[in-house]
């Protein structure tokens, strides 16, 4: 597996990537693109022999990161792509000293918030009829050693 920065090219890919996922909350190509735009926000893609496995995005606003996306291509998934994606993010948060993770998860989100478990995150908070005003969005938070 290989991991680096996404690039503008790499955005009609990840949009596809989004579209295998029809109930996800998804940013589209003009979306994605905006990302390039931040200075805070930083995507990465994670690869294996030429083919994209999926990517994560998340915005370095210091003391903390927020996680806002990350999806991994159905065929490639219970793999460690995911994790390896976070470990990732983890390396970012440590060089820029951010304290804390946090993320929102659909509260049925169940692969995703097992995921999120398993690597650290906590649930603090819980907003309900935070997605399409029905289903309870599940805060979690991951606090980074120093
Ligand atoms: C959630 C998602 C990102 C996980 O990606 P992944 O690469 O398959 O995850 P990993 O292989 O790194 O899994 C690590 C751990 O997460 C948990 N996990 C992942 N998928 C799971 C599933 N379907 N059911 C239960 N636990 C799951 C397990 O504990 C797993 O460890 P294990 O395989 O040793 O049991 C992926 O299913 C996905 O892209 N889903 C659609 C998009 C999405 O919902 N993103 C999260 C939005 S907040």
């Amino acid at each position: 597996m290989l991991i680096r920065r996404a690039r503008r090219e790499d955005i009609p890919a990840l949009a596809a990537l989004e579209a295998e996922n029809p109930g996800y909350p998804a940013w589209g190509e003009s979306g994605l693109a905006a990302e390039f735009e931040k200075k805070f926000s930083v995507t990465l893609a994670v690869w294996d022999e030429g083919a994209l496995l999926g990517f994560i995005n998340f915005w370095i606003l210091k003391p903390q990161i927020q996680l806002n996306s990350i999806v991994i291509s159905v065929k490639a998934r219970r793999a460690g792509a995911a994790t390896a994606l976070i470990g990732k993010l983890a390396e970012y948060a440590v060089k820029n000293a951010c304290a804390e993770v946090d993320l929102e998860v659909n509260e049925h989100n169940a692969p995703a918030i097992a995921l999120y478990g398993k690597l650290g995150f906590k649930v603090v908070g819980r907003r309900p009829k935070f997605y399409n005003n029905s289903d309870a969005a599940v805060l979690m938070r991951k606090t980074m050693q120093a």
